[in-house]
């Protein structure tokens, strides 16, 4: 990544990921990322906002030598993931009268992941501020956005926000500034999907926060930074309030045909009838794609073969990550054929424990659909339009 000023004396100094395709070892990037980093040059102090990945440490520190940064004084650490942090411990190493600047909880983190020395580390408190002569950073407690330690760091004087994973994508660009927004928007929901929906209740409480605020420029830790703030703030309003959409997605698992015959028939009743549907085949379906469109979804409907006892695996998986990724889905199927019994049902029951959607009930058929099964698809079509009419 070049270094490129993002206002007077705030340079961008991170790194561009531009090959990596995979995120905590299961997150699949489309586009590569970015580790966000900004040097802020203050007429009496300097800060480095954030790190980045480990492997990225020497584009970090080659730009603070072209940058000719011989002394910092603060290391605001906003999280302590090791996609912002990993390099602490060799910044720590290069500057050692350099503070970190941080929350309780990531002070222990830091400790805990990378063996930072806690003597190092000054908390911050929420709403404390810090100045750097004529800058002045103010600090927001965000827990759960993305890890209980997280906060934001706020830029009085430039109106910028530096917002962590908060407002982030994982799109590698060489524009510091988002410039292709609708881009932008589809990266950045993928992102929200993946990594924020479960945390949309606090995400609104921050909001209105930050609402208070007078916001033009959002920095956050990856992908470009957004001018105008409101246009990714008015979408996370979107993504993280509790309204859906006439939309009911259905990712499936086809072993021998059954469960493909029945989605495409429950689907098709679907879609007569004013409804969206966004079918997926499990087999080659990106789960990213698939909890994308779990943002706006007011259904989610599963089509599971039974693998010998229970959910074909891919099915299983599907049930699990929707559960870890919460969405405000409203009314939750279940649809499949098996071979000769199983707990099919149960299983996926167990793996959604925590989702708070309302359980319709399940059509499982032995073998191939018959009269009958399609019988039981139509009445479960009946019970989706009614409740989507009645939302
Ligand atoms: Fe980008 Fe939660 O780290």
């Amino acid at each position: 990544m070049a270094i490129l000023e993002l206002v007077p004396d705030v340079y961008s100094v991170g790194s561009i990921d531009w090959n990596r395709t995979l995120f905590d070892a299961f997150i699949g990037l489309s586009k590569g990322t970015s580790y966000n980093s900004h040097f802020i040059h203050g007429s009496e102090k300097t800060a480095l906002i954030n790190a980045v990945d480990p492997e990225k440490e020497e584009e970090l520190i080659t730009h603070l030598i072209k940058l000719k940064v011989s002394h910092i004084d603060y290391l605001i650490a906003l999280h302590t993931e090791q996609d912002h942090a990993g390099s602490i411990p060799m910044l720590l190493e290069l500057f050692p009268a350099a503070t970190i600047i941080c929350t309780q909880s990531a002070k222990e983190l830091l400790f805990h992941h990378l063996g930072v020395d806690p003597e190092r580390c000054k908390v911050i408190a929420d709403g404390e501020q810090l100045s750097l002569g004529n800058k002045t950073l103010e600090f927001m407690a965000t827990p759960w956005v993305h890890w209980p330690d997280t906060m934001l760091a706020y830029c009085i004087e430039d109106k910028t926000l530096f917002s962590c994973d908060l407002f982030g994508s994982h799109y590698a660009t060489s524009d510091l500034f988002l410039t292709d927004f609708a881009e932008g928007e589809v990266l950045a929901k993928r992102y929200f999907a993946e990594i924020m929906m479960p945390f949309r209740a606090s995400i609104l409480e921050y909001l209105d926060r930050l609402a208070a605020k007078e916001i033009e420029i959002i920095a956050p830790s990856h992908g470009p930074c957004i001018k105008p703030a409101s246009h990714i703030v008015s979408l996370y309003r979107t993504w993280a309030s509790d309204e859906t959409e006439n939309l009911v997605v259905i990712p499936y698992v086809s072993m021998h045909g059954s469960v493909k015959r029945m989605v495409y028939y429950l689907s098709d009743i679907l879609i007569e009838h004013g409804i969206s549907v966004q079918m997926y085949d499990l087999t080659t379906a990106d789960t990213g794609d698939i909890a994308a469109s779990l943002v706006d979804a007011r259904t989610l409907v599963l089509g599971v073969p039974t693998m010998l006892f229970g959910p074909h695996p891919l099915a299983a998986s599907l049930a699990f990550v929707a559960n870890m990724i919460r969405p405000k889905t409203k009314y939750l199927g279940v649809i499949g054929s098996y071979g000769w019994g199983g707990r099919t049902a149960e299983i996926l029951g167990e793996l959604t424990a925590t989702m708070q959607a309302e359980r319709l009930d399940p059509v499982l058929i032995q073998g191939a659909p018959d009269e009958q099964a399609y019988d039981a698809l139509d009445a479960l079509a009946h019970v989706i339009i009614t409740k989507h009419r009645e939302n």
